[in-house]
């Protein structure tokens, strides 16, 4: 699919298919105007017959009289203008979508683009539409015998916007490809089931995406390597699997080596049964998806490749199955984390914790200007915020601050909570340092907590994804989230 930032007038566009918008009261937006004009009234007498209301979302596909040269017009609902806001606009342009791909359309122009709404600039509608084609376009086929044929037949999509705004446009078409082709991969790496996305799979796509890029250098460190550097409370996570554990490192430098790196930090449990506190069995499935984070991490590192840009960025995924066995980690054991602080496991279904935990310490060493870890950790948060937003916990207003920005911005929210001291305490053990969980109260802040001991001085924040980069029900799937929120929040640095 390409697209295209299309200036001049609509009457100008050399298209099979107009697209117009239409608000359900007062007067037509000027472009549909000209074609009103241009066609003897035609739009205004749809509106006047009831043929299309205009409320958001409402579509209807005419062909046009010779008049002009659009063989077609594509009405969009845009409800009532003065709440034509992103959210408004986000979904007049997925009916757009939608609507094309019933029919065999090839190519179209849009003036939606050309609208005022809220909240955004010819960059951002320009973005959003392209976001929303790729997210409607993705199909997840590769585990099935045969695939559909039903490749979408509309290849050329024209956005209108103001001639001074060609460039920035431009800019939200790349920029709108590059995050949707790492929304793809998080995607596909999230929906592959356990028995082909294992740790090693995860350091093969890192090596894959690192193929070509000169910036980007990708390395996987194995057991022994993580043994060295004193991994205990990670390897007690692998212990009872016979795939081996992965830490993936992945460095784009796009900066002055000076400059000190974003680090991102995404939980790769490629499986999770709970380990010896087994979980129970209905929807167990899905808790393939609890690398998530990991495939975050992939995704941004893809996007930020593919664009080049010019920032330091680290990623580390800690990757391991989360398995019972006879060598498995057993409720009540002690392990020794890579910071030297002894963690009893009272349940080994927190592991993702145990894992992050010497990520974390390991993340020190390249001394982050912020550091980002994304995790698919508490069922809590799914109770406390259910799938709309993420959980965001950190130990920096700035931080947060730019990050809950971020989210709003590309429409991929999260919502802060605290961590106050006075959570840390429920994390006590009789026996080590402390215990690898809380109880039952606050989950998603004592996980928090847990992973707070572990960051030393950086700026630092907990994106909990359990909720928003899964879809359960029937449309059940990977959704590619937080990757819009991390990649609004790099591209504004
Ligand atoms: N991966 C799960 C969290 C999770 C649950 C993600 C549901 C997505 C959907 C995590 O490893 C886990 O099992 N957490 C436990 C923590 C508890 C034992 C303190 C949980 O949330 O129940
Ligand atoms: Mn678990
Ligand atoms: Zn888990």
């Amino acid at each position: 699919m390409q697209f295209h930032a299309n200036k001049g007038s609509a009457g100008s566009q050399k298209t099979t298919c107009l697209i117009l918008p239409v608000y359900s009261e007062g007067p037509l937006p000027a472009a549909t105007r000209s074609v009103d004009a241009a066609t003897g009234g035609l739009i205004g007498e749809l509106l006047d017959s009831g043929d299309i209301k205009g409320a958001i979302g409402d579509t209807l596909l005419v062909r046009t009289p010779d008049a002009i040269s659009a063989k077609r017009l594509l009405l969009i609902g845009c409800g009532e203008r003065d709440k034509f806001d992103r959210k408004a606009y986000r979904r007049a342009t997925t009916a757009i979508f939608s609507a094309l791909k019933k029919t065999r359309i090839k190519d179209a122009v849009s003036f939606l683009s050309l609208e005022n709404v809220k909240g955004t600039d010819a960059y951002r509608r320009v973005l959003i539409a392209v976001e929303s084609w790729h997210y409607q376009d993705y199909r997840f086929t590769s585990m099935k015998s045969s695939t559909p044929d039903d490749e979408p037949a509309l290849k050329s999509f024209g956005l209108a916007v103001r001639s001074n705004h060609v460039a920035r446009a431009r800019q939200g078409i790349k920029h709108g490809k590059a995050i949707s082709q790492g929304i793809h991969l998080c995607r596909d790496l999230g929906n592959l089931p356990a028995n082909v996305c294992t740790p090693s799979y995860l350091v093969q796509q890192a090596r894959a995406i690192g193929k070509g890029h000169k910036k980007l250098h990708i390395e996987a460190l194995d057991e022994k390597a993580m043994q060295k550097l004193g991994m205990g409370s990670l390897l007690s996570v692998t212990a009872g699997t016979a795939e081996p554990a992965k830490l993936i490192v992945l460095k784009h430098s796009g900066a002055a080596a000076s400059k000190r790196p974003v680090v991102l930090v995404g939980k790769g449990v490629t499986f999770d049964t709970g380990g010896i506190s087994l979980k129970p069995s209905p929807a167990m499935d899905e808790m393939k998806y609890d690398m998530c984070g990991a495939a975050t991490v992939l995704g941004v590192f893809r996007a930020v490749a593919e664009l080049n840009l010019n920032i330091n960025l680290i990623g580390i995924i800690p990757t391991c199955e989360n398995m019972p066995g006879s060598k498995a980690t057993k409720p009540g054991d002690i392990v020794t984390s890579m910071s030297g602080k002894t963690i009893e496991v009272l349940n080994t279904d927190a592991e993702g914790r145990l894992i992050l935990c010497d990520a974390l310490t390991y993340a020190q060493r390249f001394k982050p200007a912020a550091l980002i870890d994304i995790a698919t950790l508490t069922g809590a948060c799914i109770v406390a915020l259910g799938r709309h937003r993420s959980g965001l916990l950190s130990n920096s207003d700035t931080l947060s601050g730019a990050l809950l920005k971020a989210g709003e911005k590309s429409d991929d929210n999260a919502w802060r909570l605290p961590i106050d001291d006075e959570y840390q305490k429920l994390l006590k053990s009789n026996f080590a340092d402390f215990a690898n969980i809380g109880g039952r109260d606050a989950g998603t802040i004592t996980a928090a907590c847990f992973l707070s001991k572990f960051v030393e001085d950086s700026d630092w924040a907990h994106l909990d994804i359990a909720g928003t980069a899964w879809r359960t029900g029937p449309s059940k799937g990977s959704t590619g989230r937080p990757i819009p929120l991390l990649m609004e929040y790099l591209l504004n640095r």
